[in-house]
């Protein structure tokens, strides 16, 4: 053999030998490595893309479920542990425990956070409601709240909820102790203060029944406008998208989407659910299955839309049967862990070319 192939051959044995140190498999191994199956953030990432899971605090404790949260997201929401009766449970004491948990656990998994939430009118602390405040007043609880729970998750998370559910149905404003009080303005104060406390973190306003078209979505879009028109910080929309399959498909998501996009927003579906009655049905489960590849056709359909969060990923661990008694089987793996049609459906959406 010439010597200079013998070099060739000898340098190739080190680089193997330097790769196998390193931990880079080289040969079958590699090849077995390559055939693990694509996650859905995997998937989700070849688009430009996030796909997420919401969590809460007492599930963590199940080592089968936080295997899967861990493995198949890159994107972690707290359902609870942000919101403000958990992190400023007595006035000015602050206790980010629950959701320091949560953004541990993310950052050990290498996943992002979008943070939930900082302005709403549900899950407030007892101090807050049980006692008439002053606009003045409100304006500084409602800034130090804020500020304090922003700075502490400063650089640890990739957006927030700064406001939720801010509309009724009708598309005029929801009646809050914030909207009665402050007025509307609360809105954009809300958004300033967020900004400053950590600039880099993207600024959502979110709600529900806001994935067609429609009175409620209507009033976003205005209200989008004028916050634009003012120069408030307000980065993205964040459509829930809790979906029922008795009352329908929103057909006019892509387009709506698409609306925001053009107003200079990234949207996200951020709370995604399939709910139906039950007993679930093989026929119901296929339903859902599309239901659950629309959404994702629609998101990936929009250049602007950054990403897709379930609220929470299986049926064990859902909000719906607590709320909506005799309706469930809204997420894309059952109470076993198992994945239903609906997980198959997201990974067909997300494999097609774009
Ligand atoms: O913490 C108490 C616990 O001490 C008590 O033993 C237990 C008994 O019911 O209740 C626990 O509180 C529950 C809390 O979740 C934490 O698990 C509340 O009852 C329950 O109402 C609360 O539900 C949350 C719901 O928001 C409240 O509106 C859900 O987990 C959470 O997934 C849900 O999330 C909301 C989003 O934030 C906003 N969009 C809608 C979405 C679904 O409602």
């Amino acid at each position: 053999m010439p010597s200079r192939s013998r070099t060739r051959l000898r340098l190739a044995g080190v680089l193997a030998a330097v790769l196998v140190a390193a931990g880079v498999a080289t040969g079958p191994a590699a090849q077995a490595h390559e055939k693990k199956p694509a996650t859905l953030a995997d998937l989700a990432q070849r688009h430009g893309r996030y796909f997420g899971s919401a969590t809460d605090n007492p599930e963590l404790t199940d080592t089968a479920y936080t295997r899967i949260l861990g493995h198949e997201f890159d994107m972690i929401t707290p359902g609870n542990g942000m919101k403000w009766y958990a992190t400023e449970p007595q006035q000015g004491v602050f206790d980010f425990s629950q959701g320091d948990e949560i953004v541990n656990l993310a950052r050990a998994n290498h996943q992002k956070v979008r943070a939930h939430t900082l302005v709403w009118h549900s899950q407030l602390p007892g101090w807050l409601t049980s006692r008439e405040w002053t606009a003045d007043e409100l304006r500084a609880v409602l800034k130090k709240h804020i500020q304090t729970e922003v700075r502490h998750y400063r650089g640890k998370v990739y957006a927030w909820d700064v406001v939720n559910e801010a509309f009724n149905e009708d598309g005029t404003y929801r009646e809050t102790i914030f909207y009665k009080t402050l007025g509307p303005g609360y809105i954009a104060d809300a958004l300033r203060w967020a900004h400053q406390a950590d600039p880099k973190a993207k600024l959502y306003l979110n709600d529900y029944n806001v994935e067609a078209i429609g009175p409620k979505s209507d009033a976003y879009y205005r209200l989008v406008k004028e916050l634009k028109a003012q120069g408030v910080p307000l980065h993205g929309f964040g459509l829930q998208a809790h979906l029922a399959l008795q009352y329908g498909y929103p057909t006019t998501l892509e387009d709506n989407l698409r609306r925001f996009a053009r107003l200079g927003l990234d949207t996200a579906l951020t709370e995604v659910d399939v709910r139906m009655l039950l007993p679930a049905t093989e026929e119901k489960l296929a339903q859902q299955a599309d239901w659950y590849r629309d959404m994702t056709e629609a998101c990936l359909a929009v250049r602007r839309c950054v990403g897709i969060t379930v609220w929470d990923y299986t049926d064990k661990y859902s909000w719906i049967p607590a709320f909506f008694p005799g309706q469930g089987a809204a997420l894309p793996w059952d109470e076993q862990l198992a994945p239903k049609p609906a997980y198959h459906a997201i990974r067909e959406a997300l494999r097609a070319p774009r």
